[in-house]
């Protein structure tokens, strides 16, 4: 998967640096802009295995480019910055900017999301294998401020793993969400909690609660030994 965008516009053979990789999309610098990042949908034999449901989805989105990862986000993106503004936004979800095509295939173009040293900021899951860096009280307490936000603006981002956010602040850590997708696409056949405030308050309430667990699981919490 070494493909990223030779010239604005299209996606050639020259390899950007690669930032991550999720379950479905490898994701790389932008060689023709160092504020940006590729995301290029994997092919089928690369990605993670996953139940019926999604397998389904997948399939739709090979055969209807428009139900594919990658045009999911971006329209679950512009949405919800329609809705609330892009300002409200900043620093919270990365935006998702454009699809760009070329010879080795398409790719998402997004602002890529960079720590207070300006290197692109390291996923919420890489951190927590990496002890150390941020306290598990920090990462915990970046959680609770980010499913505030979510309330407070009644945003269905219900994917809240750690994949999908990196953590800008280096002092103070804050997430950033670089996987909108789950705005627009779920699980679920009937996606009720999107519906129904109080669902989608508690489903949100569950899965923030979650990640603080896995949090608290991968780094621990400090014991006064005294
Ligand atoms: N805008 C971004 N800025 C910096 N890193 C990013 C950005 N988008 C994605 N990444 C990196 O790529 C990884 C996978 O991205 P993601 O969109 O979640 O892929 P998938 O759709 O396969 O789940 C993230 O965990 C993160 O490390
Ligand atoms: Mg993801």
């Amino acid at each position: 998967m070494a493909h990223a965008l030779s010239e604005r516009g299209g996606v050639g053979p020259c390899a950007g640096a690669v930032l991550g990789r999720g379950a479905n999309r490898v994701v790389v610098a932008d060689p023709s802009d160092p504020a940006c990042c590729l995301k290029m949908e994997l092919p089928v034999s690369l990605r993670t295995a996953v139940g019926m449901r999604a397998r389904l989805r997948r399939r739709l989105g090979r055969v209807f480019p428009r139900l594919g990862e990658n045009a999911t986000e971006l329209r679950a993106w512009c949405r919800l910055s329609a809705s609330l503004g892009p300002e409200m936004l900043a620093g919270r979800i990365a935006e998702s900017l454009e699809i760009v095509h070329g010879p080795a295939g398409s790719a998402l173009r997004c602002a890529m999301v960079i720590d207070d040293d300006g290197r692109p900021a390291q996923s919420l899951h890489a951190l927590m294998g990496a002890p150390g860096l941020f306290t598990a009280d920090a990462l915990c307490a970046a959680v609770d401020d980010f499913e505030r936000w979510l309330h407070r603006h009644a945003i269905p981002l219900l994917d809240l793993n750690a994949g999908n956010f990196v953590v800008a602040g280096t002092h103070e850590p804050r997430l950033v969400c670089v996987d909108a997708k789950s705005l627009l696409a779920g699980k679920e056949l009937l996606p009720v909690s999107r519906w129904i405030p109080a669902l989608r308050r508690r489903k949100i309430a569950r899965r923030a609660e979650r990640l603080r667990q896995r949090i608290r699981a991968e780094l621990g919490t400090p014991v006064n030994l005294r």
